[in-house]
């Protein structure tokens, strides 16, 4: 009995290492090494697109943007210290997107960045009606407490 499991085992451990050609591997799953490579030849691309589209001065962006100094340290840890933080509490963001400028941002990033980039890691985005999903501004901003 022993024996027969042994084929069992070295077809899962076999699986689990993937073919050349085997299925694509979803985010959550992926190594540190995959999820670069996804970032630098799908996500990179696609995102500056978007920001591009948004403001001419993310033209050519790459890494840094979104990573700041992980960019350069090589840990790409989210969030970046180095993105805007954002107020922590409802009425603190209401007061801060009051702004219209901050409120324009906001709108887009709400509209289209969050979306795209929940899509492109094939995560839910948060959704603030239902409370369902994860993705949101915080998992690209570091939220920063606003005493009133
Ligand atoms: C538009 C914003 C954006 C850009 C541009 C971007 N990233 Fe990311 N990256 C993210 C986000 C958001 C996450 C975290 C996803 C999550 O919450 O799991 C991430 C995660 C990663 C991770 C995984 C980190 C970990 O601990 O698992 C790596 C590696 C990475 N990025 C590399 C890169 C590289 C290399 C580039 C440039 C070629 C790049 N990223 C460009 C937004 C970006
Ligand atoms: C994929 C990453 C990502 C997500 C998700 C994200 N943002 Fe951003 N956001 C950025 C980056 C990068 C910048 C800064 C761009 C730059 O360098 O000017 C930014 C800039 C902004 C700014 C402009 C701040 C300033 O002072 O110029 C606002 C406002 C903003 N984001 C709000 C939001 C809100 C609200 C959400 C959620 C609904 C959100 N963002 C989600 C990446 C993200």
């Amino acid at each position: 009995m022993a024996m027969k499991r042994i084929p069992i085992a070295l077809c899962l451990v076999v699986a689990a290492c993937g073919g050349e050609d085997s299925e694509p591997v979803a985010w959550k799953d992926m190594s540190f090494e995959q999820r670069y490579a996804y970032m630098e030849e799908v996500v990179t691309p696609q995102m500056s697109e978007t920001f591009a589209a948004f403001d001419p001065k993310f033209e050519g962006m790459s890494c840094p943007t979104c990573h700041g100094a992980g960019a350069t340290d090589g840990s790409y840890a989210m969030p970046s210290a180095e993105v805007p933080p954002l107020p922590d509490t409802p009425d603190a963001f209401l007061e801060y997107a009051m702004d219209p400028e901050v409120g324009r941002w906001a709108d887009w990033m709400y509209n289209t960045v969050v979306p795209q980039m929940a899509d492109l890691l094939q995560v839910e985005r948060f959704d603030p009606t239902t409370e369902t999903g994860e993705f949101s501004c915080n998992n690209c901003h570091t939220l920063t407490s606003v005493t009133p």
